[in-house]
């Protein structure tokens, strides 16, 4: 009580929509804990922003032909209002691209480099002779050298969580032309964290609170050695280098980000119009640190980020706690823009109430291993225990009470039932609290869950319908003790549904909003009226939601090689012919391609395939999938053509999730109708399909308009 508590939440890049993998890995809990350190009296401080630097923000202007600026202006604005619609109760949520940032980032820089622990060095950095241009880590692609995963970028291996070094990558290849860069020299500033070493082993020997993942993520980077690390890169977007010769780089954007904790909480104090209020969160040893994050953020966290403050300033107040959650994966698969998996927050935000996804998202939530999100799942926990169990609870209580009462009945003598529900109340709210305290979020909701269910069967158990006729005394007591069960369930609940609680709390007759923990244990007036209740929750069915989805998320498309091509038996136009799935298996399909290609074409070549229609028997022989290609008004026909990608690979577009059904009519297929842009590049709605990053065209010249089946 009366602590202060700090809470850094990772800093979206501003560089396309927020995902379900990003409420649940950091945004969510970190709400959760902010709006339950509130309530029991803490002093809460809870910032971030959208990052706005960095090489990915500049690749999607490059694409969208527009600017850096009018990309992250974009997104800051979508970000912004997509917090506050889920009920994420930032003190401030601001950007990298503020003066104030600016000026902090620099001041630290320069300090930093004042006291040594940045110095420059020459290096060698992978220039692309097409592209005229050194390539930032994002801009080159290639094989980890330790998880042996392709597609892992120069900074960072998203499979294994090893951050790397660019020259370590294999087979390196230029992100925009596919060209393959060459090694030359440039000039680059370096943070030396090897001076840090030592303190930071003696910092972190007392962590062994922290989470397994957390420590295991820290522990293998020390292990490794702590390298110096460039923190300057060879772009134009990003904060300005306080340091002569250098005005041609920028800072790295993982050093600007960092700092954001820092100087979002002196711009809040700024509007706070106590300019140095930030100190009695950062020059205050007790107040506690809390950074939300997924994991691949750890080490800029538990490594780099305490460093920068131990060398900026020694009095700053350093990371207590880095709670940072697992992933949560769609299919099995985690969220990735880039490959258009995962569930986009302005959508699901149009469907669904924010608490509905709270909710589900907080039961489901990845604290400890991934957690899959599943349409099913999410359908069943709302129905059985968002609205069966706590909803309905809720509900029958508050319209029995009111149709026939109007206002909280007088409670008389408590019978040993009655005790144990208010005894168990107690327990409860105590054992959430205890929860929520230590960040585990699932633990406290089950609590809740619990009670909401004890309510249950406390109501059942004595039949407030039944003592209204034959002892309305009794049937007052009960009622009141069920409704005081109501009052506990929505303050214990407000961390988790915000929105819902408050209308509880409404219902119970209160004008004000929940303030304090212990409200859950105030005992409710006889006399107030209730308000009339209104269902909290609704029904939601499996078919809806499903039929609403893009048809095109329904296709399963992927790369096929060509095995074996013979002539169908009885078919003049059609082959026969075997292809290879990679992980998916060989299969066999029939293809009217006769016309039009020669078989020694066939064989061997990568074509792009639907892999889960439903199989059809073509002139006596099955065919388990069909292969895609592009037919123009002059009948030229075409394959796709996906180049050198591996068999099995998956085709997609942007911001559409993979979720292929298991079996698909051809009538579904047409749904979701393909064709041929003026680039020659194949779109479905006007969005480009892709093979990872690179898009697929024909490997023939069609006709613009040209429909693909
Ligand atoms: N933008 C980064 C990401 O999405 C997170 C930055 S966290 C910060 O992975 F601390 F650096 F801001
Ligand atoms: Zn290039």
């Amino acid at each position: 009580m009366d602590e202060k508590i700090f809470i850094g939440v990772a800093w979206p890049y501003a560089n396309g929509s927020l995902h379900l993998g990003h409420i649940a890995g950091c945004y969510l809990p970190a709400d959760i804990f902010a709006r339950y350190n509130r309530l029991i009296g803490n002093d809460v401080l809870m910032v971030s922003g959208s990052d706005e630097h960095g090489t990915p923000i500049t690749i999607t202007a490059d694409k969208e032909h527009t600017t850096p600026q009018a990309i992250v202006d974009r997104y800051h604005k979508e970000h912004t209002e997509n917090m506050k619609q889920l009920g994420i109760s930032f003190d401030l949520f601001t950007r990298t691209t503020t003066t104030n940032h600016e000026a902090v980032v620099q001041e630290i820089f320069l300090d930093l480099y004042q006291k040594n622990y940045i110095h420059r060095k020459s290096i060698d950095a992978l220039y692309c002779p097409t592209c005229a241009r050194f390539l930032p880590d994002r801009y080159v692609e290639g094989t980890c050298p330790y998880c042996q995963k392709e597609g892992a970028r120069g900074d960072q291996c998203d499979n294994c969580g090893k951050l790397l070094d660019t020259f370590e990558l294999r087979d390196v290849k230029c992100k925009v032309c596919g060209g393959t860069p060459v090694k030359q020299k440039t000039e680059h500033l370096f943070f030396v964290l090897s001076a840090f070493e030592s303190k930071l082993k003696n910092w972190l020997k007392e962590k062994e609170y922290w989470k397994a993942n957390v420590l295991k993520f820290t522990n293998n980077w020390l292990q490794n050695g702590l390298h110096d690390r460039a923190i300057t890169r060879d772009i134009i977007w990003g904060i300005k280098v306080p340091v002569f010769g250098f005005e041609q780089k920028r800072i790295y954007v993982w050093f600007d980000a960092v700092i954001g904790y820092l100087s979002a909480s002196k711009e809040w104090a700024k509007h706070q119009k106590e300019p140095s209020k930030w100190q009695e969160w950062w020059k205050n040893q007790k107040a506690n640190h809390y950074y939300f994050l997924a994991k691949d953020n750890i080490p800029f966290h538990s490594i780099i980020w305490p460093s920068i403050l131990m060398g900026y300033d020694e009095s700053l107040t350093l990371p207590y706690n880095i709670p940072a959650n697992e992933y949560l994966t769609l299919k099995g698969e985690q969220f990735s823009k880039s490959r258009g998996v995962g569930i986009w927050v302005p959508e699901i935000l149009k469907r669904f109430d924010p608490d509905v996804i709270r909710y589900y998202l907080s039961i489901n939530m990845p604290e400890n291993k991934d957690a899959d999100w599943t349409w099913s799942d999410f359908v069943s926990k709302n129905n059985d225990e968002l609205l069966g169990t706590y909803g309905n609870f809720i509900h029958r209580v508050v319209t029995f009470t009111s149709k026939n009462f109007g206002a909280i009945p007088e409670a008389g003598t408590l019978t040993k039932t009655d005790i144990e529900a208010l005894q168990k109340i107690q327990d409860t709210q105590r054992n959430v609290g205890e929860a929520l305290a230590q960040c585990s979020f699932k633990k406290g909701l089950r609590e809740i869950m619990n009670l909401a269910q004890y309510g249950n069967v406390y109501f059942d158990h004595n039949q407030p319908w039944t003592l209204v006729k034959t002892d309305a005394e009794r049937c007052k007591t009960v009622l009141h003790i069920s409704l005081q069960l109501v009052q506990a369930l929505a303050v214990c609940m407000t961390p988790y549904l915000p929105f819902s609680s408050e209308r509880i709390w409404k219902m119970l007759g209160h004008t004000d909003q929940i303030q304090h923990w212990d409200d859950a244990l105030a005992d409710i007036h006889h006399g107030t009226p209730l308000q009339t209740p209104t269902p909290l929750f609704k029904k939601l069915e499996l078919t809806d939601i499903v039929t609403t989805a893009d048809p095109f998320s329904k296709l399963d498309l992927r790369v096929a090689k060509i095995l074996e091509v013979s002539d169908h038996p009885k078919a003049d136009k059609l082959y026969i012919m075997q292809v290879d799935l990679g992980p998916l298996g060989k299969r066999t399909i029939v293809a009217g391609m006769r016309p039009y290609y020669q078989k020694q074409e066939l064989a061997g070549k990568s074509i792009v395939m639907v892999t889960n229609l439903k199989p059809a028997v073509i002139r006596g022989v099955e065919s388990k999938g069909m292969l895609l290609a592009a037919t123009d008004t002059n009948h030229i026909v075409s394959l796709l053509d996906p180049k050198d990608s591996s068999p099995g690979a998956e085709v997609g577009v942007d911001g559409i999730a993979h979720e292929p059904a298991p079996v698909l009519e051809f009538e579904a297929f047409t749904q979701a109708p393909m064709t041929i842009d003026a680039k020659g590049t194949v779109v479905y709605n006007g969005k480009q399909l892709k093979i990872k990053h690179m898009v697929v065209t024909t490997d023939r010249a069609v006709k613009e308009g040209a429909k693909v089946s």
